[in-house]
């Protein structure tokens, strides 16, 4: 089996972590292609429980080669303290290679981004402030700074020297901010090149080799399809291509090779940082599932904005990405619900949309239309087959299969891996 992609179907946070490290077992390479530590994964295994931002899942699995590709910015203070964590967990981080076509995250990027974020006032996107976006602006600007540039530290030099002057230029006149020192960044990303040089390659060719050997290759998406740069709700968005055709530029590798395409929802919707969200639950029910959901932010404990399931979305994500089949995660969470609401269509303006607009101002304005379920009000925790599950359970997951157009292949009832329904094969 060639290429296959776990991407999120929403708002990011859809449990994506725990499903690639459940399929991780079976592939021979993991690889991310987009995004950077604005992701956070959290994995529980044997070894313990870790909040993955960078590296991917599979490194838990001895057999798998985990690959940073050139799509992913990089924070290198972030991803070495990733890498000393988990090797302090016993875990061997020989076989992670990170792009040297990926771009760096410099301190100018994430004092940018919080000086950008002011800027905006009311309008702010509410970004993670790991400096992602200003780092992608200038990949797109042709001002970035690669990870294979500080293998050569004169090079690094005078890159550095060229962009540092713009940026600063920037930060002091445009923001009457204080200016960063070269010398400073100069000496502590040498620091990081020194221990970063083993990890180095160029990781393009490396998933290409692996494909036509046969090998099975995980892609591992960061971030949701409602936070891609073009189909999410923009400008509330992250900088960069989450959807599936993202990981071929950001891997190096053709549209042909993919070849099964897993979208994963969250039983529910959850949204973290501004934006419109139609389903939102801004009263009781929003905070019940907030609270036994644990739903703050990985990577900035930021509370999530929690809301029925969309259907919209997840139609709109299942044809963007051309979903085969979908995961859906965190069934438990519902659990305690007398009756469930699915949205399945928006309301404005005296029409009916079934599919998201473009515009962020009209999306705002959309009011969900409901269709209510009755719920289980049982614990499902331990259920291992569908047949199992509670006929009301069954109902809802049959009903957002038809409403998004997409089969289920895994359902989620719990963090750990064996809490985990598994309806039809996976690789
Ligand atoms: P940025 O990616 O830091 O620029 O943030 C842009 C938007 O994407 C903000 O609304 C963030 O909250 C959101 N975002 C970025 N990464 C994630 C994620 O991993 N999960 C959920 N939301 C995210």
């Amino acid at each position: 089996m060639p290429a296959v992609a776990v991407i999120g179907a929403q708002w990011g946070d859809e449990g994506k972590g725990k499903i690639v490290d459940l399929l991780s077992e079976k592939v021979n390479m993991v690889v991310r292609f987009s995004g950077g530590n604005n992701a956070g994964h959290t994995v529980i295994n044997p070894y313990g429980e870790f909040k993955l931002r960078l590296v991917p899942s599979g490194i838990f699995h001895r057999d798998a080669t985990c690959i940073i590709g050139n799509g992913v910015v990089i924070d290198p203070a972030v991803l070495l303290e990733e890498i000393e964590g988990i090797r302090k967990s016993g875990v061997s981080v020989e076989r992670l290679f990170v792009s040297d076509r990926a771009n760096l995250i410099m301190p100018y990027h994430r004092l940018l981004d919080g000086l950008e974020e002011e800027a905006r006032g009311g309008g702010a996107i509410g970004t993670t402030r790991r400096g992602i976006g200003p780092c992608y602006t200038d990949k797109a600007g042709r001002l970035g700074i690669r990870v294979g540039d500080l293998l050569d530290k004169e090079v690094f030099r005078e890159r550095l020297s060229f962009v540092l002057e713009q940026k600063n230029r920037v930060i002091t006149k445009l923001y009457d901010a204080e200016p960063l020192s070269f010398d400073g960044i100069y000496a502590e990303y040498c620091g990081y090149a020194d221990e970063l040089v083993p990890h180095i390659r160029p990781t393009d060719m490396m998933v290409q080799r692996a494909l036509e050997a046969g090998q099975t290759v995980l892609l591992e998406g960061a971030q949701g399809t409602m936070l891609d740069i073009d189909f999410g709700t923009y400008p509330y968005v992250t900088s960069t291509s989450t959807i599936v055709g993202g990981a071929c530029s950001g891997l190096g590798i053709s549209p042909l090779r993919v070849d099964r395409v897993i979208g994963v929802c969250k039983a529910y919707s959850t949204r973290v940082g501004e934006g419109p969200m139609p389903t939102e639950l801004t009263g009781e029910t929003g905070e019940r599932i907030r609270e036994r959901a644990h739903e703050y932010g990985v990577v900035t404990r930021r509370p999530r904005r929690c809301g029925w399931f969309d259907a919209v979305v997840g139609r709109f994500s299942t044809r963007i990405n051309g979903f085969s089949d979908f995961a859906l995660t965190r069934l438990d969470i519902l659990d305690i619900m007398p009756s469930i609401k699915i949205c399945t269509g928006y309301r404005v303006d005296g029409r009916t949309l079934t599919d998201p607009p473009s515009s962020p101002t009209v999306l705002a304005r959309c009011e969900p239309v409901y269709e209510e379920l009755a719920g289980w009000e049982s614990d499902i925790a331990g259920v291992r087959r569908f047949e199992e599950l509670p006929a009301a359970a069954r109902s809802y997951v049959r009903r957002l299969e038809e409403l998004i157009d997409c089969p289920a292949s895994v359902v989620s009832v719990g963090p750990s891996r064996e809490e985990t329904i598994i309806i039809r094969d996976v690789p």
